[in-house]
């Protein structure tokens, strides 16, 4: 098989005039024949003004390809579309798969042995690893790595927990204008991810766990020295696999490392945004991930992972501790050692070289855990047949069980107007129920999960309520909030049959969110609804190929098309 420049040839029906055309342009950059005669290693560009999380991406770049130069291969950095979490509008999950189709298009496209992807901000390790289950290349994963902490009258705090907790407290009044802005200030005192136990981090510890990236890859600081050490040493890795042709995605991202992925996300206390984003990448090789197995995992695996916003501590904390290989050493049996990894060999070798950290408390053992059961619960019943999914290890314990009535909002617009009105009618012991913000009804199911407490009960002292909607929520995010509603209203889910007074019962020790109206009533109202339309807003162009191809929460919202062919 052609390797290096040779691979995949301008098509101009002459081979041999297609790799001298090519050489011949490559040339105008200075390369000598040497150069040119090496396996080629791609690196991902995802470096952006608009992208702060991945601000130390050109120092990365710069250490991979000394790597792979260091191994006898030639480095290629090629762009690709960067997405942050907050510079994405109507939502970063809206372009997650166009990401992974940019990606994965520019990897076949251009001529590569093995390629390097550089991502962090959530949708962005998703997308890339969807792109590279696809195109099947030795691929080697490289996180930004998370910021450091921040400090604010003596409190350690960071993005994004505590950008929600003090935001909130701020409403509630408890915290001035003058004040809120020094605090905007020390939430991201560096470049890299959220360094809470979000999603970029949720994803950073999955990829490091399925064997994709090397050890210790997830929880090393951005801006820390040993971040541009991996990634010379991920840049000489990916020459052996350029030049070795393996381990291609497809043998390591096996069903072992998708259910390892399983288990590392409930004992992180993991982002809900990470099921999504497995069930997408596993789709890409037609592995299924499976809410009843995760469930079950979930009753398995206790959270170790002392983290906010389930626990105390931040991703610093956790690397000093010992990181992903310490924590695998503490799952023990519950992870199935014997998989694969990109390094060469399998987790065993990385448990066997993890590091004890003297009296560290980040990473629990299993006797001592955060909490006996993982973070996570996937929740059935008449209001979401197909599931949903509670994040139970950051909710109110009191909660958990809950019979409350239903205050509806139809839409993120309607809720952004009705939220704070003082006349509006409701109480502490509600549910607050927002439809029309999932994959296709947003469009691409924002995180708007996390409703604010109406602004009249936040000033009364009220910190969670029962929250439920077809939306996502931010992995850094604290409350009793059920997420993931599939299908979802949009689509004609039964959330959108819930109306203001309706009764709501959440037993998430039972595993059911029901609404207790009859099924004659719930036929009526069905038959009512008008039936669904493309919107204006998916009339043409990316929105139209979303918003007809999108599936929904329970298949990773990836495009019904993107799934092996055979
Ligand atoms: Fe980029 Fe949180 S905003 S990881």
């Amino acid at each position: 098989m052609s390797k290096g420049l040779r691979k995949g040839l301008t098509s101009y029906g002459d081979a041999g005039f297609s790799l001298f055309l090519r050489k011949a342009f490559i040339k105008a950059m200075g390369y000598s024949d040497d150069a040119l005669e090496r396996p080629i290693v791609g690196i991902t560009d995802t470096y952006s003004d608009y992208n702060p999380c991945h601000g130390n991406v050109p120092q990365i770049i710069q250490a991979v390809k000394r790597g792979v130069m260091l191994a006898g291969a030639m480095p290629m950095v090629f762009p690709t579309i960067s997405i942050h979490e907050s510079f994405a509008h109507p939502t970063s999950m809206y372009l997650r798969n166009l990401m992974a189709m940019d990606t994965e298009e520019m990897i076949r496209a251009q001529p590569m042995d093995a390629v390097v992807v550089i991502g962090g901000c959530d949708k962005t390790l998703p997308a890339q690893i969807m792109a590279a289950a696809s195109a099947d290349l030795p691929t080697i994963v490289i996180p930004v790595g998370p910021m450091v902490v921040g400090h604010h009258k003596g409190e350690v705090l960071g993005a994004c927990t505590d950008c929600r907790r003090l935001w909130g407290a701020h409403r509630a009044g408890e915290i001035d204008e003058a004040e809120i802005e020094v605090v905007n200030g020390r939430l991201a005192p560096s470049v890299g991810t959220c360094m809470v136990m979000g999603t970029a981090s949720t994803m950073a510890c999955m990829i490091e766990a399925m064997g994709l990236s090397l050890p210790m890859s997830a929880t090393i600081p951005a801006p820390h020295a040993e971040r541009f050490r991996l990634a010379e040493a991920s840049g000489k890795r990916a020459a052996e696999l350029a030049i070795g042709g393996a381990p291609r995605p497809s043998e390591i991202m096996t069903r072992r490392a998708v259910r390892n992925a399983q288990v590392v996300m409930q004992a992180i206390g993991g982002s809900t945004n990470g099921l999504i984003h497995l069930t997408a990448m596993a789709s890409r090789l037609g592995i299924p991930v499976d809410l009843t197995e995760f469930d079950a995992v979930g009753r398995e695996v206790p959270v170790l992972i002392d983290l906010k916003p389930s626990g105390d501590h931040y991703m610093e904390h956790f690397h000093h501790a010992g990181g992903v290989p310490k924590l695998l050493r503490e799952l023990g049996d519950l992870i199935d050692l014997d998989a694969p990894t990109v390094a060469g060999g399998t987790l065993r070798d990385v448990v066997a070289a993890a590091e004890e950290v003297p009296g560290q408390t980040v990473i629990r053992a299993r006797a001592n855990p955060i909490k006996p059961i993982g973070a996570m619960a996937v929740l059935t019943g008449n209001l979401a047949p197909r599931g949903a999914l509670i994040k139970h290890s950051a909710a109110s314990p009191r909660l958990l069980q809950h019979e409350g009535r239903a205050v509806v909002f139809d839409s993120i617009p309607d809720m952004a107007a009705r939220i704070d009105d003082p006349n509006l009618d409701v109480t502490a012991d509600d549910v607050l129920v927002l439809c029309n913000a999932g994959p296709k009804g947003a469009p691409g199911m924002p995180e708007a999960g996390y409703l604010p407490i109406p602004k009249k009960l936040a000033r009364q002292g009220v910190k969670d309520m029962v929250r439920i909607s077809d939306a996502r929520m931010s992995g850094t995010a604290f409350g009793t909030i059920v997420l993931h509603v599939t299908p979802e209203s949009a689509v004609g889910g039964p959330l959108g049959l819930v109306r203001t007074g309706d009764r709501i019962r959440l037993d998430v020790a039972a595993r059911t969110i029901d609404l207790l109206v009859d099924e004659a009533e719930l036929t009526r109202r069905a038959e009512a609804r008008p039936p669904a339309e493309r919107p204006d807003w998916a009339s043409r162009g990316y929105a139209r190929l979303f918003h007809d191809t999108v599936t929904q929460a329970d298949e990773g919202c990836d495009f019904d098309f993107m799934k092996p062919a055979s």
